[in-house]
């Protein structure tokens, strides 16, 4: 691969893509031990591999305030939610190791402050609310009460889940190089793929070179459909309905915050270090019960100058199956009513699905439904 391919790809977050891998340190015993929660061992793991580009480590005080107050980082990049450590009291040493749920060592952390938060501050500014029902919220309330910020070095990858799907971002920058694409869409889903899914995904790849269909596979709450579930869904959906050279499936190993609007923010930005330069941004984009408006997640990236997150949002309206159309369609395109349209609720489609039912396939491919109803009659 020439140097020259990937460069014709947008470039990192905030210049260069970051790698925060090393080696594993001689002293590591004499060091102190700070255990991380599974979220933070996500974010450790963009971290390491450039997905967080241009953070090197979790935030300190001058980052985090101007992150949430202004979605900036001290140096003026964007940056839309914190990245933070959460932890009981200061280290002693000036050099911790990081240690995974298991009490492995992962990775050391050079101390470079520890300082207090409020909680609820946090929670108005970035969840826009602060009620514990709402799950971002929830775990932030859970969390220890100091931040301690510091650059880190990993020297032990966490073990993909899906193996075949991990892929850093210097590797999908590499692949999307190989298949000569420009301009690729990141897609961020943390569902099965459903017909409008597919619709958005469809319509946004007929005018760019590749599509990076990127489910998020860390940390989603309870009710959200497992990951392997949706795994094997998004696999048996572009198997029959997507061309292989014009996609690429792979992980995206984020934790979901469900921060809604700042989220999407986020979400974009890490595509672009993924080597994304549009990004799909649909109606509720990383929402939860109904605390942001339907198009809130698009309507924040007027808060940023024109071309200062780089990476171009594709907005779309809610789309849906308009009978009379004969097709997906949204408001914008469609003249019909909503009783032309097919709607079922989440709550009726898993009804549907533990009855064994196939949902219509204006609603989902039969295939997609099969995988579910397996899942959902086990
Ligand atoms: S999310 O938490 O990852 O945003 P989901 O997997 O449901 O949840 O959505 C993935 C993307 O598709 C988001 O950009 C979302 O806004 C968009 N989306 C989902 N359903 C629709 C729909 N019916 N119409 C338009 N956009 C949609």
């Amino acid at each position: 691969m020439t140097v020259a391919a990937t460069d014709r790809l947008i470039r990192p977050h905030g210049g260069a893509l970051v790698d925060r891998t090393g080696d594993r340190p001689d002293d590591l015993d004499a060091l102190e031990t700070v255990a991380l929660t599974s979220r933070e061992l996500s974010d450790l793991d963009m971290l390491a591999s450039g997905a967080l580009s241009p953070l090197e480590g979790f935030i300190g005080q001058a980052d985090y305030e101007r992150v949430i107050e202004e979605m900036h980082l001290a140096s003026g990049v964007p940056w839309a939610l914190p990245v933070c450590l959460a932890v009981d009291a200061a280290p002693s040493g000036d050099r911790v190791v990081l240690i995974d749920e298991g009490g492995r060592p992962v990775a050391v952390l050079e101390v470079d402050g520890v300082f207090e938060y409020d909680k609820e501050r946090e929670a108005e500014l970035c969840f826009r609310t602060t009620d514990e029902a709402h799950p971002g919220v929830a775990r932030l309330y859970g969390q220890k009460p100091l931040y301690l910020a510091g650059r880190v070095t990993v020297f032990e990858r966490s073990q993909p889940e899906f193996p075949e799907l991990a892929r850093d971002p210097a590797e999908t920058r590499r692949i999307f190089a190989e298949r000569g694409w420009k301009r690729v869409v990141g897609f961020q889903t943390r569902n099965p793929i459903h017909r409008a899914h597919e619709y958005l995904t469809k319509v946004a790849l007929e005018t760019v070179d590749g599509l990076l269909v990127h489910p998020l596979v860390g940390d989603t709450k309870s009710d959200d459909v497992p990951v392997d579930v949706r795994v094997e869904c998004y696999e048996t959906l572009l198997d029959g309905y997507y061309p292989e050279d014009r996609v690429l499936l792979s992980a995206f190993p984020a934790a979901m915050r469900y921060a809604g609007p700042r989220e999407a923010i986020w979400h974009a930005i890490c595509r672009k270090n993924y080597g994304c330069s549009h990004f799909i941004v649909g109606r509720d984009h990383a929402g939860v019960g109904d605390y942001y408006g339907t198009y809130d997640a698009q309507l924040i990236f007027d808060e940023f100058e024109p071309h200062e997150l780089d990476i171009e949002p594709m907005f779309f309206e809610h789309t849906f199956w308009c009978n009379v159309c004969g097709s997906m369609a949204s408001t914008k395109s469609c003249p019909h009513g909503p009783e032309d349209r097919v709607f079922l609720s989440g709550t009726k489609v898993r009804e549907m699905l533990e009855e064994g039912d196939v949902p219509p396939v204006e609603f989902t491919r039969p295939e997609v439904a099969r995988v579910l109803i397996d899942a959902y009659r086990q």
